[in-house]
């Protein structure tokens, strides 16, 4: 089964067009690479997914149920961007929380010291998932530190971390390792496939790197 199609999308900023009539199955379990270069629109169509961007034309199919008028936070895709966006004040283990922070948790719950107190259940699941997702990604030891304590491999291991611990129906990742040295990007592509086949979940990957 698809676990994405995309029908006939198009984009135009003004009079200029971005994408014309791209028609995609991506199926469940795929790891689909688009390669092009700057600016021939691959960031649009990866956030027309996300639902952060509105088609000018054609349709985004998830799970087999149009998502047209699904706002981005319940589209279930993870977006793993560029730059990490890391919250550079709160420690890894609450960047990685975040994300469950705001879907499972009231406004409540959410408050500083009482919040954990409200709904202690929840907050000991949420820690428990963190916990299994950095043991994934090999980062357990690092849960405690802030972002600018990490190097640039660990970073992005978090901010990959931040967008598994919600059980996604795909991860979106546009030029996720741009931002890292030669060396460290070999190294994290690898693990990426690693990781893609571990969690056996569908990966669409965005790139300028042939
Ligand atoms: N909000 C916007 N308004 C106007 N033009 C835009 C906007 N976003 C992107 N574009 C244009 O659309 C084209 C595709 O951009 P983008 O999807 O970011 O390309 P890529 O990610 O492949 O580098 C570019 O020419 C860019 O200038
Ligand atoms: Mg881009």
């Amino acid at each position: 089964m698809s676990a994405i199609k995309l029908r006939s999308i198009g984009k135009s900023y003004g009079t200029t067009s971005v994408l014309k009539g791209i028609d995609l199955d991506i199926r469940s379990g795929e790891f689909l690479t688009l390669v092009g270069p700057s600016g021939c629109g691959k960031s649009t169509l990866l956030r027309i997914l996300a639902g952060l961007e509105v088609p000018s034309s054609g349709d985004v199919e998830i799970g087999g149920k149009p998502v047209t008028d699904v706002r981005p936070a319940n589209r279930n895709l993870a977006m793993v961007f560029q730059s990490y966006a890391l919250y550079p004040h709160l420690t890894i283990a609450q960047n990685m929380m975040t994300p469950l922070r705001l879907r499972d948790l009231s406004t409540a719950e959410r408050l500083p010291f009482v919040g954990p107190m409200l709904g202690r259940a929840k907050h000991q699941k949420m820690l428990q998932q963190v916990q299994e997702t950095a043991k994934v990604l090999r980062i357990e030891a690092l849960l405690d530190r802030k972002p600018g304590q990490l190097s640039g491999g660990q970073r992005q291991r978090a901010a990959l971390g931040r967008a598994m611990v919600r059980k996604s129906v795909a991860f979106l990742m546009d030029e996720p390792l741009s931002n890292l040295d030669a060396a460290l990007r070999i190294h994290m592509r690898s693990e990426l496939a690693e990781l893609h086949r571990s969690l056996q979940a569908t990966f669409v990957y965005v790139t300028h790197d042939q």
